[in-house]
């Protein structure tokens, strides 16, 4: 070592140390972290190196067989975030001595938890105890974005996974019912501008919603609704409160289309179509109506601080074995 050392240039050295210190602050701006507890972007890299791949090959395996999957991943996420922060609290089944968040009516309808629990069993086989099902989800709401032909993104991982989901708490999810300055105000809660909402609203490019969340608008309720729209809907609603209908003629494709039925009085939920209805927002849903990138960046940018939410680190989360239960 010592031999090395002195048949070295003293430039050489210099050099060697300055390229050293570069490599190290590379190391921290990527988001290495030394013991530290926190979220970073290659927070597996050492403990479970094919986390993400793992993440992704199950979900693309899962649209393949369920294109229709990928609403229920990406809504899944947002249900999960909005109550208790990222936690993974939406994938815990209820006990005999606890109603969990996903046994609320509002949570009733969300689909995929089979996708969670199948990337979960091959990450305990790969790497026992170290990815968060709350990880697991951020990171298949994303790939579902990306599947659908939605814009990738990365995000950073280190979620930890709550110990609580108690069905009271879905009090605070928004209700279809919501105007925008409803909605403005519980998104502004969550740290979220009006154009955040907007943009995250976006997600309703993606999916359907069934009879129960917008036949109040029917019979005359709300006449922001296009009379053609309306008599779709009237149709959807003759079969039952179950009965769903796509929120923009391309279901399982993530475009801006959803903007454009805005634009046509065609918005499914009174809280989609007050977006353009409210002067407070129809700027933004004409800009993403007419500029779709402009969308896609936005949305990624909000998605990504939504996947962020009041996450837990550290000690004050877990690492749950199953995600349907606390260890
Ligand atoms: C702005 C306030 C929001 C309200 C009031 C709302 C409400 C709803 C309702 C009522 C449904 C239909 C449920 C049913 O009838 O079964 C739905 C579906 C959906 N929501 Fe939202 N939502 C909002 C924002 C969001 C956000 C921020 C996201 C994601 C980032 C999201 C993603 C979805 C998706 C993808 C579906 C379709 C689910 C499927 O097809 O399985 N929503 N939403």
């Amino acid at each position: 070592m010592m031999l090395l050392e002195s048949s070295l240039h003293p430039a050489k050295m210099a050099m060697s140390n300055i390229l050293g210190m570069f490599l190290f602050m590379e190391m921290l701006a990527s988001g290495f972290r030394f013991g530290v507890d926190g979220l970073s972007m290659d927070y597996y890299f050492m403990s479970c190196p094919f986390a993400e791949q793992i993440v992704k090959n199950t979900v693309a395996r899962a649209l393949q067989a369920d294109p229709t999957l990928a609403a229920g991943l990406v809504r899944m996420h947002f249900h999960d975030c909005f109550i208790e922060g990222c936690d993974g609290s939406i994938l815990i089944d209820s006990t005999k001595d606890n109603t969990a968040e996903k046994d609320s009516p509002a949570n009733l309808s969300l689909r995929g938890y089979e996708v969670i629990d199948d990337a979960k069993e091959e990450l305990e086989n790969q790497c026992p105890g170290i990815v968060s099902c709350a990880d697991i989800l951020a990171m298949a709401a994303r790939d579902a974005v990306f599947w659908t032909g939605g814009p990738v993104y990365d995000i950073p991982k280190g979620r930890k996974d709550g110990r609580r989901s108690k069905i009271e708490d879905t009090i605070n999810l928004p209700f279809p019912t919501f105007n925008a300055s409803e909605l403005i105000r519980q998104f502004g809660q969550h740290g979220f501008s009006a154009q955040e909402m907007v943009a995250l609203s976006g997600a309703h490019t993606l999916g359907v919603a069934r009879c129960a969340s917008f036949k109040n608008r029917l019979n005359g309720g709300d006449p922001s609704v296009d009379s053609e729209f309306a008599k779709t809907m009237s149709k959807t609603c003759s079969g039952g409160d179950n009965a769903e209908q796509p929120f923009d003629p391309t279901r399982n494709t993530f475009d801006n289309f959803y903007y454009n039925a805005l634009q046509r009085k065609s918005g499914l939920l009174f809280s989609d179509q007050t977006l353009f209805t409210s002067p407070r927002t129809r700027a933004i849903v004409n800009g993403y109506a007419f500029n779709q990138a402009m969308f896609f960046f936005d949305f990624q940018q909000a998605m990504l601080k939504m996947s962020m939410l009041d996450v837990k680190e550290g000690s004050k989360g877990e690492v749950r074995e199953s995600c349907r239960k606390i260890n």
